[in-house]
């Protein structure tokens, strides 16, 4: 039984973080969705808006048998990870300026806890240029973002930020 930890603000979740819960339920029995608990930084959704988002979402992905399971956590995420009991933290790379801060959070875990692997999973990509906080800027200015969010997403920030 092989467990990983996909970890995240989510905030919302994007096409991108669907793709790569996508690819890693190719090698994994279960994927917990993490999000992230942390209250210095100004969310546009609360913890409990980006949970309900992931779980609509998750509708959309074929999970080939992977059990997806949406968490949150608050503090170290490599304590959370053992508390899970998790064999892997599943992040999504899609240039080499995430490489940069990805490789230094992941091996900064590394010696945390030798026995979680990192395991890095490449963004589709169509995918490749779409971040939580582009989506959020572009349709805050009212540009589109059709196709690189769930309709369901969509229509959560034209509640949250009032534009028809
Ligand atoms: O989607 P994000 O915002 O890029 O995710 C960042 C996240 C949640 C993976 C990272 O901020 C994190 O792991 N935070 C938990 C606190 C922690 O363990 N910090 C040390 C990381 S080396």
């Amino acid at each position: 039984m092989r467990r990983a930890i996909y970890p995240g603000s989510f905030d919302p979740v994007t096409n991108g973080h669907l793709d790569i819960i996508e690819r890693g339920s190719k090698l994994f029995d279960e994927i917990i969705i993490a999000v992230l608990v942390n209250p210095e930084k100004r969310a546009l959704f609360t913890v409990e808006e980006r949970r309900q988002m992931l779980s609509e979402a998750l509708t959309l992905v074929e999970g080939r048998g992977c059990r997806l399971r949406v968490d949150s956590f608050q503090g170290l995420l490599m304590r959370y990870a053992v508390e899970q009991q998790a064999d892997a933290v599943v992040r999504g790379i899609r240039a080499i300026s995430d490489y940069e801060y990805e490789l230094q959070m992941a091996l900064m875990n590394r010696r945390q806890e030798p026995g979680i692997e990192t395991v890095f999973m490449l963004a589709a990509e169509s995918y490749s240029y779409v971040s939580s906080r582009l989506v959020k800027e572009v349709f805050s200015l009212g540009g589109t973002i059709e196709g690189l969010v769930p309709a369901t997403v969509e229509e959560r920030m034209r509640l949250k930020l009032g534009k028809s």
